[in-house]
């Protein structure tokens, strides 16, 4: 059994109370706080970048889980780092040099990792995986918050559950398993059966009024 962790994302935040927000879901129990990054260019979408990681820094000391979904990647990670993010993760797709990208967030002295989208397959990892702290695989398209669960998602996540332990039985380091998108109170115990270890929630947490018990009804799940 692994340790696991809930990553609210503040995609679904109220974002005019922003540090509020990142306080209180902290408060309530979130280990990770999610931050969405959309371009309107790898993503059909635009949102936040690091002068908002460097704003809602002050307000908690748990680590921010930045996910680039932009194109390209590589200027953008000085300039996340610099804005006190923790782990950085970007798609294979955004970066002509995915090995070159990885060892740019860790000589910035963050956590690196890749992201794969529904169809992305997940030999981009191959080559890479002494360069990765997290792997985290979308169970939606990449844009929105509030979006259906894949259900394909779960045999993905047992096939890199397997990568992972079988490169860790070997003497690898440590590499986290993060799902992100339509993830629920409803579905989380599966995810989780799947192999999953870091969980990403947006709608599912900033839509209910009590962070806490949402959480905790998560963790309960979780646990099963
Ligand atoms: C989707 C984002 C997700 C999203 C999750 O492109 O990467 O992090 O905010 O939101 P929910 O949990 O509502 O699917
Ligand atoms: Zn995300």
């Amino acid at each position: 059994q692994h340790v696991t962790r809930i990553a609210p994302s503040i995609l679904s935040a109220d974002f005019a109370r922003l540090g509020e927000e990142v306080r209180d879901v902290v408060q309530a129990g979130a280990d990770w706080i999610h931050f969405d990054v959309m371009d309107n260019h790898y993503v059909p979408n635009l949102t936040i970048g690091p002068m908002v990681c460097e704003a809602i820094r002050p307000h908690t000391t748990a680590p921010i889980d930045v996910h680039l979904m932009c194109e390209p990647v590589d200027s953008l990670i000085p300039m996340f780092a610099k804005a006190g993010a923790n782990i950085i993760t970007f798609h294979p797709e955004a970066s002509r040099h995915l090995d070159r990208s990885l060892g740019l967030i860790r000589d910035h002295g963050c956590k690196a990792g890749l992201v794969f989208n529904p169809g992305t397959p997940l030999g981009f990892m191959d080559h890479v995986m002494d360069k990765l702290d997290v792997i985290l695989l979308m169970s939606v398209n990449p844009g929105f918050g509030g979006q259906k669960f894949i259900p394909n998602t779960l045999d993905k996540l047992r096939q890199a559950r397997a990568r992972i332990d079988q490169w860790q039985n070997t003497g690898g380091q440590t590499i986290l398993l993060e799902v992100d998108g339509g993830v629920k109170t409803d579905n989380i115990a599966q995810i989780r059966a799947a192999g999953a270890d870091t969980f990403v929630a947006g709608s599912a947490i900033f839509g209910q009024k009590d962070y806490a018990s949402i959480i905790a009804e998560m963790r309960r799940e979780i646990a099963k």
